[in-house]
C-alpha cells in the first residue's frame, strides 16, 4: 500500500472517520473507501453512520445531503468546488408558479439538487428509487426537477400521472445520443447496452437495461452475457471489472468523464482528513426544511 493510503488508513482510525465514495470518483479513491455506491445507498449509509466524521468523496449535493440527514456528524468534502451542474438547473420561483397552477401537485426533486431546491420540494428521489416513490405518491400531478431525462423516463413507466418537466440535464449523460449508440453497437455487435436514466430518451429506447449506477453494476454482474456497452460515467468500470474480471465493458462515449467527480484525489482526501477542512455547514432552517423531503424519500423507498 502506498504511503498516502497508509496515512489515510491511520487517520481513519485516529479520527473515527468513515469514507464514502460514489462510483464516479477516481479508482484509487474508490479503493480506500469504506462504502462505495449509488446516491441512494450512500444517503442511507450517511444517515446511519455512527462514526464521528464522514468523508464524502463525491460532489457537493452528496455531502450536503449527508449533513442534512445526519447533522450531528462532521461531514468533510475533499474538494469544495466539486459540484454537479445539474443540481442548480431548477428555480424556486418556477416551483412556486407550478404550485399556484395545480392544487394537487407533488414537487419531486432528484437528489442531484441544491439544499434550497430540496427545501421547496415534497419528496426527493434518486435514480434507484424514483419509480417506486412516484407510484406511491397520492398526487396526480408531478413536477419533476431538475432532470428532464429522468423525469421523462419515469413518466414513460407511470402512465396514470400527469408530469410537468423542467429542462435540467446532466452534461455527461446528455453527450450520449442515438449516433453514439449506433457507433458503439457497430464496434461491439454482440454487446448488451446498459444505460443510466439520465440519458436522453433516444438512448433509453435502444437499451437492454436502464438503471442507477448500482443497478447497472448488478445487472452486468448477474447477467450470462459477457460484453456490455456502458451508458454512464466510466467510473463504474472500476467496480464492474473488480466483480467481473472475465467480462468486457465498453464506454458508450469513450473518454467522456464527469470532471467534478474526478476532482477528488487521494491527496485531497488526505489533506481534508489531516486539516479537517472542507466541512459542510448548513443552517438549522435549511436542515429542517430539506430534511423533510430527504426523509420522506427514505421512508417511501423502504
Ligand atoms: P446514481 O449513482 O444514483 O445512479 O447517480 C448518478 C449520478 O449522476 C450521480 O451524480
Ligand atoms: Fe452531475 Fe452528471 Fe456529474 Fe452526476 S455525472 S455529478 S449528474 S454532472
Amino acid at each position: 500500500m502506498s504511503n498516502i493510503k497508509n496515512r489515510i488508513e491511520s487517520l481513519k482510525k485516529a479520527k473515527n472517520a468513515v469514507i464514502l465514495a460514489h462510483y464516479y470518483v477516481p479508482d484509487e479513491v474508490q479503493e480506500i473507501a469504506d462504502y462505495i455506491g449509488d446516491s441512494y445507498y450512500l444517503s442511507k449509509i450517511a444517515k446511519d453512520a455512527c462514526q464521528d466524521t464522514i468523508i464524502f468523496c463525491g460532489v457537493s449535493f452528496m455531502g450536503e445531503s449527508a449533513k442534512i440527514l445526519n447533522p450531528g456528524k462532521k461531514v468533510l468534502m475533499p474538494d469544495a468546488t466539486a459540484d454537479c451542474p445539474m443540481a442548480h438547473m431548477a428555480q424556486v420561483e418556477k416551483i412556486e408558479e407550478i404550485r399556484r397552477m395545480y392544487d394537487d401537485v407533488a414537487v419531486v426533486c432528484y437528489i442531484n439538487s441544491t439544499g434550497e431546491l430540496k427545501k421547496h420540494s415534497d419528496v426527493c428521489v434518486t435514480s434507484a428509487n424514483a419509480m417506486k416513490i412516484v407510484k406511491a405518491l397520492p398526487n396526480k400531478n408531478i413536477y419533476f426537477i431538475p432532470d428532464e431525462n429522468l423525469g421523462r423516463y419515469i413518466a414513460s413507466q407511470v402512465k396514470d400521472k400527469h408530469f410537468i418537466f423542467n429542462d435540467g440535464f446532466c452534461p455527461v449523460h446528455a453527450e450520449m445520443d442515438k449516433n453514439s449508440v449506433k457507433l458503439a453497437k457497430n464496434a461491439h455487435p454482440g454487446a448488451m447496452l446498459l444505460v443510466h436514466p439520465e440519458c436522453r430518451m433516444e438512448v433509453l429506447e435502444e437499451a437492454d437495461y436502464i438503471g442507477s449506477t448500482s443497478g447497472i453494476i448488478n445487472y452486468a454482474s448477474d447477467s450470462e452475457a459477457s460484453e456490455f456497452i456502458i451508458g454512464t460515467e466510466p467510473g463504474v468500470m472500476y467496480e464492474l471489472k473488480q466483480r467481473n474480471p472475465d467480462k468486457k465493458f465498453y464506454p458508450l462515449v469513450p473518454g467522456h468523464v464527469c470532471q467534478d467527480m474526478k476532482k477528488i484525489t487521494l491527496e485531497k482526501v488526505l489533506e481534508c482528513m489531516e486539516n479537517e477542512s472542507g466541512a459542510i455547514e448548513v443552517t438549522e432552517e435549511l436542515r429542517n426544511s430539506a430534511n423533510t423531503s430527504l426523509d420522506r424519500m427514505l421512508e417511501l423507498a423502504r
